[in-house]
């Protein structure tokens, strides 16, 4: 049977490449997306990839009247959703627009969800749930908390919230994604990452300054207890980011209640490991300087995967390689935009 899944943020980095991944499968894809963080072209990129159009609204997913609209034009089997703001630094600078925001968005489907009875929700959540408080590699047993900032918040209170439905409405069946550090972009080079203004993450810094669009690339400290002294990440291809959304799907159609699977790779690569790798695999220099430590950084961050082979069968393939080259090959051709 064809399935029509509701991508509120779709035509973000993320959501984009769940996109590409559903239309190839022949499920229908419909975006909701007010693209604050992203571009209107995405969508037609989709098409050049997939050879098929999602239907598309430019909506702000919190806006119940309009995203009632949405969900009474069309027959929404599930929702993936990944409408949200998502940066650290501006999170604690604007703690109340990012509750307000990720948290209104989230309520607003829920009652949306429940109003045209649709059961079935993948959440977009973060290993930042596990907070500083629990050591690496994270199982998904491992309590929820020690955020150390609002987005972090965020997440763990939206997945309280689902859980809190899951009790109330035995029918609902929610998976809760908990990603690590998602990398890499579509190998086809249309879409990937956008940062907007100077990038926080460190893959976008990387390229950018390849690119020399930054002078040089700061390494916020190499004085942590790890083999070479900078932090330690679970880098994941966005690509097999994205094909896990396609099984927690299937997985959540006979599974009622609620989850936490982790999306990592389970492997640990360090931030002067990810700037080496880049260099060679794609022949070019990247300048860093060594910089005091940011704050609210861990030392170590890696996922333990065992549950999501268990229950979704799914495991990331891709190698440090290959994200390193795809990140590249968009940083050019996203240039040219
Ligand atoms: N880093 C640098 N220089 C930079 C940027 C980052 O050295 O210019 C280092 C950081 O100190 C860290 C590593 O690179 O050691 C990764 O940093 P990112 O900002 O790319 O990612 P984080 O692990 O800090 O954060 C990511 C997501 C968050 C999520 C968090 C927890 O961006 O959304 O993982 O899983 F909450």
């Amino acid at each position: 049977m064809k399935k029509n899944i509701l991508l509120p943020g779709g035509a973000g980095f993320i959501g984009s490449h769940v996109a590409a991944e559903l239309l190839t499968r022949g499920y229908d894809v419909v975006i909701v997306d007010d693209l604050s963080n992203a571009r209107a072209d995405v969508i037609d990129r989709l098409e050049r990839i997939t050879g098929v159009r999602p239907a598309f609204y430019r909506i702000d997913a919190a806006d119940k009247p309009a995203l009632e609209q949405v969900f009474a034009e069309n027959a929404i089997d599930a929702v993936i959703h990944f409408a949200g703001y998502k940066a650290v630094g501006e999170s604690v600078a604007k703690p109340v627009s990012y509750y307000r925001n990720n948290l209104d968005t989230t309520l607003t489907l829920l009652e949306t969800m429940s109003d045209h009875g649709v059961k079935e929700l993948i959440f977009s959540s973060s290993a930042t749930v596990y907070g500083v408080d629990n050591p690496a590699p994270y199982t998904e047993d491992m309590p929820r908390g020690g955020c150390t900032n609002p987005y972090g918040w965020t997440k763990a209170m939206i997945e309280q919230i689902l859980q809190d439905a899951c009790v109330a409405d035995p029918a609902l069946r929610v998976v809760c994604l908990r990603y690590f550090n998602p990398v890499g972009a579509h190998e086809s080079g249309l879409i990937g990452e956008m940062p907007n203004g100077i990038p926080n993450n460190l893959m976008p810094y990387i390229t950018q300054t390849a690119a020399g669009i930054r002078k040089e690339l700061s390494v916020f400290g190499n004085d942590y207890p790890t083999p070479d002294g900078t932090g330690v990440r679970d880098f994941i291809h966005v690509v097999d980011l994205a094909k896990g959304h396609v099984a927690a799907l299937s997985y959540a159609d006979a599974h009622p209640g609620w989850e936490a699977i982790n999306l990592g790779t389970g492997c640990g690569t360090s931030v002067l490991e990810l700037v080496g790798t880049f260099a060679s695999v794609n022949d070019i220099s990247v300048p860093y300087r060594i910089a005091p430590r940011r704050s609210g950084d861990l030392a170590v961050c890696y996922a333990a995967t065992d549950k999501a082979r268990r229950l979704l069968g799914w495991q990331a393939e891709k190698t440090v390689a290959d994200m390193c080259r795809d990140s590249w090959r968009w940083q050019q051709s996203s240039a040219k935009l």
